[in-house]
């Protein structure tokens, strides 16, 4: 499996588990299943509310010496509700007690995006604090300091446009090592790719499969569906592989780690199995053509009436 590099050489498996949308019940067999089929990357979140179940598999794979801790890179998330640095530190200490570990591999701020503490969703627009007043720099600082007290190994961020990840490469002093994004042939963010290289940041890829099963109140209707899209399918032909692997072929060939979220186990050694799809530059060249800036996730809920956000403000993007 190839690795992306950090500083001090850590290496993180291009390709890990997304664990967004895995149901308590269903996401510590799919844990277990995937460490079992070779997966050594684990992406969680708080907010996914399934880090226990996570860390009560972990724990029983270390004991069954499925993998050692050491062998495994877990990355998680800081909620929008603990943005303000005297909340960090409890932050994660509740995801390293949930996961049942003494550090994260790699701890990302998961949205540009403030709430009050203990609110982990908006009831209305005027819930949302505006990051005026909570600036992210603030909370970086804090992110920094769980560097020194070893309790994570790197620090990154999500959802971040390029003009906010310039704006904390300027203030910080621990620089931002990734950006986890939406990434795949529907919205390519060549742009995002370019800044990133040229800035030693790496780049994961969310929902690289298209993020089927969101919640049917975040789709719309007649939004596209990546793993049926007729350029993937014959590129999947061409290769004797699977639409999925050719969608996380495609993320590799460009350098980007991606993380799908599966909890069936044929699945899991499917997606596993697309390290080793090679795409030719015709295949690259015809998935470049699928470009349409398209988003699945498209953070209209942090925009409701009276938010300081707007998808303008949230993406530095017009719309
Ligand atoms: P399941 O968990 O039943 O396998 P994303 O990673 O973009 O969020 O996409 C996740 C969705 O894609 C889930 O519905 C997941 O279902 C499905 N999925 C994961 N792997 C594959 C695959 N190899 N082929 C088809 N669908 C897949």
């Amino acid at each position: 499996m190839q690795t992306l590099e950090f500083r001090d050489h850590d290496a993180m498996p291009i390709l890990g588990l997304g664990t967004w949308k895995s149901s308590p019940g269903e996401v510590g067999a799919a844990v277990k299943a995937a460490i079992a089929a070779g997966y050594r990357h684990l992406d969680c979140a708080a907010i996914y509310r399934n880090e226990a179940e996570i860390g009560q598999a972990l724990r029983e794979c270390f004991a069954e010496g499925l993998v050692q801790r050491e062998e495994l890179w877990v990355t998680s998330k800081l909620w929008n509700d603990s943005h303000r640095p005297e909340h960090v530190r409890s932050a994660i200490d509740q995801t390293l007690a949930d996961l049942q570990l003494d550090y994260l591999d790699l701890y990302l701020i998961h949205w540009p995006v403030c709430l009050p503490h203990g609110q982990l969703l908006p009831e209305t627009g005027e819930d949302l604090i505006a990051l005026e007043e909570q600036p992210i720099a603030d909370t970086w600082q804090a992110m920094e300091a769980l560097i020194t007290a070893g309790v994570c190994r790197h620090l990154g961020v999500s959802n971040f446009s390029t003009k906010k990840l310039a704006a904390l490469c300027e203030v910080a002093t621990v620089p931002p090592e990734l950006n986890q994004i939406e990434l795949h042939p529907h919205l390519q963010q060549a742009v995002m790719l370019d800044f990133c290289t040229a800035h030693n940041i790496h780049l994961t890829a969310y929902s690289p499969l298209g993020s089927g099963d969101r919640p049917d109140a975040f789709k719309a209707a007649d939004e596209p569906v990546l793993l049926e899209n007729p350029t993937i399918t014959m590129i999947a032909d061409r290769h004797q592989a699977t639409p999925a692997q050719v969608l996380l072929a495609w993320a590799i060939a460009r350098g980007t780690a991606a993380i799908p979220k599966s909890t069936n186990p044929d699945r899991l050694a499917e997606n596993l199995a697309a390290a080793d799809v090679r795409l030719t530059e015709t295949d690259l060249a015809e998935i470049a053509t699928l470009d349409r800036h398209y988003r699945y996730v498209s953070g209209s809920f942090w925009a409701m009436d009276g938010s300081p956000y707007s998808l303008e403000t949230l993406w530095d993007e017009t719309a």
